[in-house]
């Protein structure tokens, strides 16, 4: 139905789509993590696949089903799926960072499980920075190339999403605020702005991801 009404404008087109939350491991079984639910990204490979392209969904494991007709590439951390969006990136037409990336990783995950009465009454972890992926795709893309990130933030949105726009070189930063409970991360609504390079910007009130993800890409179709 929807194939009937908008046509498939990306077919043609290469995207790549990040979702989900990474994890780092600290030993065999314990990691960090974060609370995304890959919700988004899903919706928008799905959106992206109805409108013809041809869609490859790098997610981390999640309970949703892959949309029909997408590629899907399981990873865990934040460098597998880096190394996965770097293989993938110079035939891509578009690159979608909708996955929530860990900032920092263990330095020296343990190989064994961590025995509690091996350590005093404090654990440090010692963590360092992984590399910013949308920024070196920012940094890397061609002209051809269209690049879009998410921004979740819980205060100053606009602010900081307008930095990481300009920060990371994206084309597109598309911003929400989940500071409220009903919106963003593990939510099924989502309410968005499109920040776009030129300054440009277009607010989505709120409502399904289902639905957000169908009008996100029907701009990105736009642009
Ligand atoms: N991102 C990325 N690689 C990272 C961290 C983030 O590609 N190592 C991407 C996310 O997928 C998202 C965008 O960058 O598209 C913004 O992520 P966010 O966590 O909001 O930005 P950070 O720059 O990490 O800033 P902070 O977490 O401090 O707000
Ligand atoms: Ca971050």
């Amino acid at each position: 139905a929807l194939q009937k009404q908008f046509g498939t404008p990306l077919s043609g087109k290469k995207i790549v789509i990040s979702a989900g939350g990474t994890k780092e491991r600290i030993d065999p079984v314990r990691y960090i993590s974060n609370d995304s639910s890959g919700k988004m990204g899903y919706a928008l490979a799905r959106a992206a696949s109805i409108l013809g392209a041809k869609v490859i969904l790098i997610s981390t494991v999640t309970n949703l089903p892959i949309p029909h007709g997408v590629k899907h590439h399981l990873v865990e951390t934040a460098q597998e799926l880096q190394s996965i969006i770097t293989q993938n990136f110079k035939e891509a037409d578009i690159v979608i960072m909708a996955a929530a990336v860990s900032d920092f990783r263990v330095d020296h995950p343990a190989k064994q499980k961590i025995k509690k009465e091996a350590n005093t009454n404090q654990l440090t972890l010692s963590l360092i920075k992984n590399q910013d992926i949308l920024a070196y795709l920012g940094e890397h893309k061609t002209k051809e190339q269209l690049i879009v990130g998410f921004a979740a933030e819980t205060n100053d949105v606009m602010k900081h999403a307008t930095s990481k726009l300009t920060r990371k070189k994206a084309d597109i930063i598309i911003a929400n605020d989940v500071s409220d409970q009903s919106i963003g991360f593990n939510s099924n609504e989502n309410k968005v702005t499109m920040l776009y390079a030129n300054g440009e910007k277009i607010h989505f009130q709120q409502q399904s991801k289902e639905s957000l993800a169908l009008k996100i890409m029907l701009q990105i179709v736009k642009y």
